[in-house]
């Protein structure tokens, strides 16, 4: 039985990692941070016998080597980071120390251990390495690396780092350029979610507004549950490598909330521009979507396009759901959770 370490296991990719490798028939080990409210929402549903979770922290690399040491894995899966962009604004030097850092820690880690040599090892790296210039090139495994962020500076370090312990220790480590991808267990302050769970609360009539920042922002968006098989399948390959995973299509925000709020019957009419544009229900007049300098960025990353041609030759992967597919489950997912706090609320005030 094949032993696989997942750090940031409790996150939207880490919860359907595990389960993914579970039915591969894996025994798998999660590192699960401290935390004063529980952060199991995403995996408590996950009964498995095969299933173990370790406290611990990217910050500490004593816990990591005796985590690496006790486990003995045959495959890491570094999924854990500081990993909103925004936020790194906010906190840059932990967003070095956990997302860039973090992830020397593990290499070290198994290098000092002498398992160099037999554990492979998954980065998960990302589109935030590239600058995103509107009419730049579409992004490739060759496309210059110009971060734009502190979580961006913070990944290209871990993106170097994996390669240089890669080509000096002859590791089996692959960085895997995800682009963007969602989900229903999606983090609920990135912008998909966010408009999500807008759209279905205003429908229902629990929220008022969503108020957005940058509403031209393009991104190439995907499915989690998609993009999970090509970290695996990273890792089944001859060679160690690095790996564009991308739908090859993108979308503005404006985009993604016209076919959000369509999906429970609101048609959206834009009105005005930059930070006075607003969205507004065609049927009602109502204002239903508002800019907010708040949610504004020091840099931006204004357009992201993967090119997924190398995954698709060498890996034999492609992206299965499309755009429309992703942005309906997670409205009607997010229905869900609406309807319960309504029900609830009206509980309470009865
Ligand atoms: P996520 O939902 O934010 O999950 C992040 C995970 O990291 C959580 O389990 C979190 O634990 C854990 N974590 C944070 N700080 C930690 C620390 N100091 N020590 C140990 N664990 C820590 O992120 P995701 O969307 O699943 O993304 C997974 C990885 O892929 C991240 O590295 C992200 O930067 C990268 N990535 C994501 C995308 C995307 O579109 N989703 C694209 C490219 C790359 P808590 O649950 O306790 O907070
Ligand atoms: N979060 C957020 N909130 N973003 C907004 C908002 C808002 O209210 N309004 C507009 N945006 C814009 C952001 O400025 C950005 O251009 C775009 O929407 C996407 O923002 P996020 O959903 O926060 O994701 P991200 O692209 O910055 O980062 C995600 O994808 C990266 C891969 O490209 C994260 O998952 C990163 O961890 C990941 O590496």
């Amino acid at each position: 039985m094949k032993k696989a370490f997942i750090t940031g296991v409790t996150g939207q990719d880490g919860s359907y990692l595990v389960e993914f490798l579970l039915e591969k028939g894996y025994q798998v080990h999660g590192l699960q941070r401290r935390s004063a409210c529980s952060n199991q929402e995403r995996i408590f549903q996950i009964k498995n016998s095969n299933f173990f979770l370790h406290y611990g922290d990217l910050g500490d690399s004593g816990n990591l080597i005796s985590l690496l040491k006790e486990i003995c894995p045959d495959e890491v899966y570094n999924l854990a980071a500081q990993s909103d962009v925004g936020i790194s604004w906010k906190i840059p030097e932990y967003t070095g120390n956990i997302t860039g850092l973090g992830v020397l820690r593990i290499l070290e880690g198994l290098r000092v251990l002498g398992l160099a040599k037999k554990t492979k090892f998954y980065q998960a790296s990302t589109s935030e390495l590239f600058s995103g210039k509107p009419g730049g090139p579409i992004n490739d495994e060759n496309t210059a690396l110009e971060p734009q962020s502190p979580y961006g500076a913070a990944k290209l370090y871990g993106f170097w780092i994996t390669k240089i312990y890669r080509q000096a220790y002859q590791m089996f480590a692959c960085n895997g350029i995800l682009h963007n991808h969602e989900s229903p267990r999606r983090g609920e302050n990135f912008v998909t979610r966010k408009i999500t769970l807008a759209a279905a609360k205003i429908s229902l009539g629990i929220q008022d507004k969503l108020l957005l920042g940058n509403l031209l922002a393009k991104r190439d968006w995907g499915y989690a549950g998609d993009f999970i098989e090509a970290m695996w399948l990273m890792l089944q390959a001859k060679e160690p490598d690095d790996f564009i995973i991308a739908t090859g299509q993108n979308h503005s925000v404006k985009e993604f909330c016209e076919i959000a709020f369509k999906e429970v019957g609101f048609e959206i009419i834009w009105q005005g521009e930059g930070v006075n544009e607003r969205g507004i229900d065609k049927k009602s007049g109502k204002v239903i979507v508002e800019v907010s300098a708040d949610f504004f960025r020091p840099a931006e990353v204004e357009c992201l396009l993967g090119d997924n041609s190398k995954a698709r030759e060498k890996l034999g992967w492609a992206p299965k759901t499309s755009f429309e597919q992703l942005v309906k489950i997670m409205v009607q997912s997010d229905l869900i959770k609406a309807k319960k706090e309504l029900q609830l609320k009206n509980f309470k005030n009865s």
